[in-house]
């Protein structure tokens, strides 16, 4: 079981003990915060494109390490719906993005980045917070974006079809960056590079990262419930469990404290969380795949074997690490 989980647990959130540090490696360790994930009520809607939206057009550009995996980018461009149907469900992703937006100062006026911005759930939730700011949302997935826009129609928000190589982020200006389950996508070096030029002088950068892409949580608690789980129903049905995809190899320290130094960022803060996530959240993460449980099945086996599934989650709990940092830009 435990080599099983293994396998599978870095698929699960592409998914934080809380540290206080007035300087880069001087950390203060506090003590972690534990939190129960709930279902959120009703999943929204989406409808058509608005007008705000910039795409990278940059098609000269030599190739950059920046420049977001086209594989991973259609995984999401084709999940965008059933993804913003999970995370408006289930309240793990607006916990993750809150308190983020709370590692913020009480007033950013001016442009604030959302790099990786998925559907839009980061950039409602910093709006909500912050009616002087206006969101920038950085997102490569053109599913993604359309789903964002309908959320934030008539909001100070602007759409960028890219990642943070795209020539117009280059241009941009912005008093804080904020990404929520989405910096395991982006090499440190390049991206703090960027946003060295692009956030302003004493400005902030705010990210997470889940269990499995942070070396010091790899390897320890997460979402892993859904795996006895699911091979029980399908052994049942006769059907061979989906084999996942390879494991993400975990953000390193080196790195982090490496890339973020050479362009001049503090670390301010840095805190881990627990969180109490009810297993059916990871059975609805991991059918988002269509192909999930095993490729082929009749929509009706399907979706029989999932309902299955749910029920025998239902009750139970399990605990998903998350680490948060927040950066000062130079001044
Ligand atoms: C798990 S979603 C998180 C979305 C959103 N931040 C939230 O909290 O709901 C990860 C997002 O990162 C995007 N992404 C993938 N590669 C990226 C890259 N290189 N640069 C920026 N975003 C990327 C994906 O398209 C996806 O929408």
């Amino acid at each position: 079981m435990r080599t099983m989980a293994r396998r599978y647990a870095w698929q699960i959130v592409p998914i934080s003990c809380v540290i206080l540090a007035g300087r880069t490696g001087s950390a203060t360790k506090l003590p972690a915060s534990k939190n129960r994930v709930t279902r959120d009520p009703k999943p929204r809607e989406h409808d058509d494109r608005s007008q705000h939206d910039v795409e990278n057009r940059d098609d000269a550009a030599a190739p950059n390490p920046m420049t977001p995996d086209p594989a991973k980018v259609r995984i999401w461009d084709e999940r965008a719906r059933a993804y913003d149907a999970l995370c408006r469900r289930w309240n793990v992703f607006t916990l993750l993005s809150t308190r983020l937006i709370d590692m913020l100062p009480a007033s950013l006026p001016g442009d604030v980045l959302d790099i990786g911005a998925g559907s839009g759930l980061t950039s409602e939730l910093l709006l909500d917070r912050h009616p002087e700011s206006r969101a920038i949302l950085i997102e490569p997935a053109h599913g993604m974006v359309d789903v964002a826009r309908t959320h934030l129609a008539a909001r100070p928000a602007q759409f960028l079809v890219m990642g943070l190589d795209g020539a117009p982020v280059r241009d941009l200006r912005a008093v804080a960056a904020i990404a929520s389950a989405s910096m395991q996508f982006l090499d440190f070096e390049p991206a703090f590079d960027v946003l060295s030029r692009v956030i302003e002088p004493g400005g902030h950068v705010a990210f997470n990262l889940w269990y499995h892409h942070w070396e010091e949580t790899a390897g320890g608690e997460g979402m892993y419930g859904w795996i006895p789980i699911a091979e029980a129903v399908c052994r049942e049905a006769g059907v061979e469990l989906a084999a996942p995809p390879a494991r993400p190899v975990p953000k390193t320290r080196a790195q982090l404290t490496n890339a973020t130094r050479a362009h001049g960022f503090e670390l301010l803060v840095e805190e881990r969380d627990h969180d109490l996530s009810p297993v059916s959240y990871g059975v609805d993460f991991m059918a988002m795949d269509r192909q999930w449980p095993a490729p082929g099945l009749e929509p009706s086996q399907r979706e029989s074997m999932i309902r299955t599934m749910r029920e025998r989650a239902e009750g139970q709990v399990e605990s998903l690490g998350s680490t948060r940092f927040l950066f000062g830009a130079p001044r």
